[in-house]
């Protein structure tokens, strides 16, 4: 792949959201040096690059998703030092650390948003998305903050209300509404360059790239994304001539734009496909963040077996054909946005989640816990503008000492609640389980590691993936090699009869299926909840 970063091919992510993943310092919050403390358990998962939630100054209205400085690590997870001795060791270890770039908004605590915000003109006057009245009206399509400041003019925010939409210009601006400024005026490009010396700073640093925020949100009037693509193609020209071994990765979820755009990679989540919910998170829609008013549907990877892959396949298929040239798609366990994969399954589904997810082309990203099926946790209070969120970010569950292993402080000053079910998952109890989920992750890293054919660059075709049908039987592909995967998350048992080319499978990885053979024919006999990951051979490497 042209000017992709190569180990990118051969990664696997882990999110770390660093408020809640090791407390080193005893004050109820993870931070840095617990990163550092837990490299190797994230290496031991399989897991070679890191995705850092935001870790900047900030007054954390969104948890950091509101940053009032760009170049300075939040005090509360230690100083610029530590994130760099963060990249020096995962480079000893030849991992990878990206981190989270807010480009669309700051926080209004930002000294340029403060400045902006002036009454008297100043350098930093346009470098919001400012109306030229404090009167003028939100609409549907631009939401407006008035009143703000005595600047005689309403603010467009870019998510919250007090996270000010940077001003990328417009691609289609008003004639009528002059403060709508055209993407090649001195200021936003002005703005656009801050944006590149940011990251300049923090990959001179070590980083190892991004995960961009929002990165469809840049430039307004936009319906088309020109002037968006047309932003980002113009980072990553900064990124092949200055830092060609450092990835850009959207949170955009259209691979389709974001591929064209310049990223490396784009995650398919929530927003503007159904393919992600479809697999995983359709039965939460009426719980809060996913798009409210969508109608109550049913997941594929759900027991109750009343899914459809072929909602998901429409999309992926389409966008995997288009991108998969210019560089990959994920589809992630889960994040900080999304309810846990675990809630309402059992161990045993999410094995066979897994054995999907780590199956699929592009590149795997594990949210930290689910690895061990951390619980989400319903009806905390909400805390840093997380509102339904933050049942998926309490602390990580180390074992069973106080406070799960994640902190010595009283369990009054913990960042968030652990979650108080005795039976709560811990890393050390799975770590000594050879059944665990854990240790079923580290077994499925090892084998992606070892077939090309289940790595990121590997062909994908679908051989039983029916509407409203399960299993779901696919193959990867790379050069000689062919592996058949199949999953069944019914709860029912399933047979599939399986055209003469797929006879001679070798078992990989299999639980809860078995092969019936008839003659020349073979069925494929998948119990509830199961998963079986075949090398297709030959009849010149048929070894039985
Ligand atoms: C997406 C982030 O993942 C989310 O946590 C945040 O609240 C919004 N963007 C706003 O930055």
């Amino acid at each position: 792949m042209k000017n992709t970063p190569s180990w990118l091919k051969s990664a696997i992510f882990y999110e770390v959201y660093p408020q809640s993943f090791l407390d080193t310092n005893g004050d109820g919050i993870g931070d840095i040096p617990g990163v550092i403390r837990k490299l190797d358990y994230i290496q031991s998962l399989g897991c070679n690059a890191v995705w850092l939630n935001p870790c900047f100054v900030s007054p954390f209205g969104d948890a950091g998703y509101d940053v009032s400085d760009y170049r300075k690590v939040d005090p509360r997870y230690g100083s610029n030092q530590d994130l760099i001795r963060l990249f020096k060791e995962a480079h000893k270890r030849g991992m990878k650390v990206t981190l989270d770039l807010v480009a669309g908004h700051t926080s209004v605590e930002h000294p340029w948003f403060q400045a902006s915000a002036s009454p008297s003109q100043n350098k930093y006057s346009n470098w919001y998305v400012w109306t030229d009245s404090a009167w003028t009206e939100s609409t549907r399509e631009m939401p407006l903050i008035r009143g703000f400041s005595d600047r005689n003019a309403a603010y467009m925010p870019n998510f919250f209300h007090f996270q000010p939409a940077l001003n990328f210009g417009f691609q289609e601006p008003d004639p009528d509404k002059p403060w709508q400024l055209p993407t090649n005026h001195p200021d936003v490009i002005a703005v656009r360059e801050e944006m590149k010396d940011i990251m300049r700073f923090w990959m001179d640093a070590g980083a190892d790239g991004f995960r961009v925020d929002m990165a469809s949100s840049l430039v307004k009037g936009d319906p088309e994304m020109k002037g968006t693509i047309a932003f980002w193609q113009d980072v990553r020209a900064m990124f092949d001539s200055e830092y060609p071994d450092c990835v850009l990765i959207a949170e955009w979820s259209f691979p389709k734009h974001a591929l064209q755009a310049g990223f490396h990679m784009d995650f398919m989540i929530h927003f503007n496909t159904e393919a992600y919910t479809s697999l995983f998170r359709d039965e939460r829609k009426r719980d809060g963040f996913l798009t409210p008013g969508t109608p109550y549907s049913h997941s594929f990877f759900d027991r109750e077996g009343k899914g459809d892959i072929t909602r998901f396949l429409r999309h992926f298929t389409e966008h995997f054909e288009a991108t998969r040239d210019f560089g990959y798609i994920s589809i992630p366990t889960g994040n900080h946005d999304l309810t846990r994969i675990r809630c309402h399954r059992t161990i045993g589904e999410l094995k066979v989640a897994y054995a999907f997810l780590w199956s699929m082309p592009g590149v795997p990203y594990l949210y930290y816990g689910d690895e061990i099926g951390m619980r989400h946790i319903d009806g905390l209070s909400s805390k840093e503008g997380g509102f339904g969120r933050v049942g998926a970010r309490t602390p990580m569950q180390w074992n069973r000492k106080k406070n799960a292993g994640f902190s010595t402080a009283p369990a009054s000053k913990l960042y968030l609640p652990i979650d108080p079910s005795h039976a709560r998952p811990n890393v050390e109890d799975q770590e000594a389980n050879a059944s665990s989920l854990l240790n079923h992750l580290r077994s499925m890293a090892k084998l992606r590691k070892a077939h090309p054919a289940l790595g990121a660059n590997g062909d994908f075709s679908v051989i039983h993936g029916k509407k409203g049908k399960y299993p779901f039987i696919f193959i990867r592909r790379y050069n000689d090699e062919k592996i058949l995967v199949a999953v069944n998350p019914a709860n029912r048992t399933e047979l599939v009869k399986l055209d003469r080319k797929y006879s001679r499978l070798r078992p990989l990885k299999v639980a809860g299926v078995s092969l019936k053979r008839n003659g020349p024919d073979t069925e494929l006999v998948m119990k509830g909840v199961s998963y079986a990951l075949y090398l297709v051979e030959s009849a010149r490497q048929c070894t039985f």
